[in-house]
């Protein structure tokens, strides 16, 4: 079980995949500390949430769940907003940017309305989350009063992908192309290498993740991990991210993952 232990965390795309498993094991091995897990997603009352709903039941001290939906600035503001009155002074400790869609098209093949939904959801969206509860990082990494960088301190994790990576895709790219994804995943990272850089001072701590091929509705039934060993392991690295992390591309095992 993962030793994790920040004060306040928020998941975005919460309701299946790997951020529900993220919020069960987060809840279900949390620390004494650990005082809100804010689960978010598009929609709440949906029957994509009713496994959520019943975790969010089963540890109702921690869980809340809010709407959120990423390529929405009025809803990340609300949610924003809704988080701040919880999280009070405390601010919030860890946002793990894991909403993400695919498409799976060739540069022949992907229409602009894919490559524009994809870089929405899977760039703008955690930069957007990202600028909205900044104050709320900002807020717990001054109320820590403790030196250095952490995932208990503040911090943001954005889950991407190794398909992301430029120097990989000669190998990989005739046997899996999705063109669009790869380019917003490699937007991603990119983002993150720039904010590690800019918030460094702030001591808030960004990094990116890979969670390995995971059977979930995206990774599909043929992948090789299972939600469990992908977040267990996951939960791990950011239980050892420092400074000298700030800005790593790491897989779940922890391994640095080649830009
Ligand atoms: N599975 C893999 O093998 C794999 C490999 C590498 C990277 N990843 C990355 O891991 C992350 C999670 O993937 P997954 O496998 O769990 O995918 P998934 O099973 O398809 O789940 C995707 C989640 O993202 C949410 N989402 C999509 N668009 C959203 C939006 N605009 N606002 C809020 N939530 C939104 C979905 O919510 P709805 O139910 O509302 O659609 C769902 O909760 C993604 O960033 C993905 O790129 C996955």
């Amino acid at each position: 079980m993962a030793a994790l232990a920040p004060r306040s965390a928020l998941i975005t795309g919460a309701n299946r995949g790997l951020g529900l498993e993220l919020v069960r094991q987060m809840a279900e091995g949390r620390s004494a500390g650990t005082r809100h897990l804010l689960a978010c997603c598009r929609h709440p009352d949906g029957p994509r949430s009713e496994a959520l709903q019943e975790l969010a039941k089963r540890h109702p001290e921690v869980i809340t769940v809010l709407q959120l939906d990423t390529t929405d600035l009025s809803s990340i503001q609300k949610c924003s907003q809704q988080a701040g009155s919880l999280l009070g002074a405390g601010g919030l400790n860890l946002l793990i940017n894991n909403a993400g869609i695919i498409a799976h098209g060739t540069m022949q093949t992907t229409s602009p309305e894919e490559m524009l939904a994809t870089f929405n959801t899977n760039v703008m969206g955690p930069m957007n989350v990202t600028k909205e509860f900044l104050a709320h990082l900002r807020a717990a990494a001054a109320a820590s009063g403790t030196a250095g960088m952490s995932c208990s301190k503040a911090a943001v994790i954005n889950i991407s992908s190794v398909l992301g990576s430029v120097d990989i895709t000669a190998q990989s790219y005739s046997a899996y192309p999705a063109l669009a994804y790869r380019i917003s995943k490699a937007a991603l990272n990119m983002m993150t290498a720039c904010a590690a850089q800019e918030f460094k001072q702030s001591d808030i701590l960004f990094a990116v993740l890979h969670p390995g091929w995971v059977k979930t509705d995206m990774g599909g039934e043929g992948a090789e991990i299972e939600a469990s060993e992908s977040v267990g392991g996951m939960l791990r690295v950011m239980d050892s991210l420092t400074e000298k992390q700030n800005g790593a591309f790491l897989n779940y095992k922890g391994m640095p993952l080649s830009w």
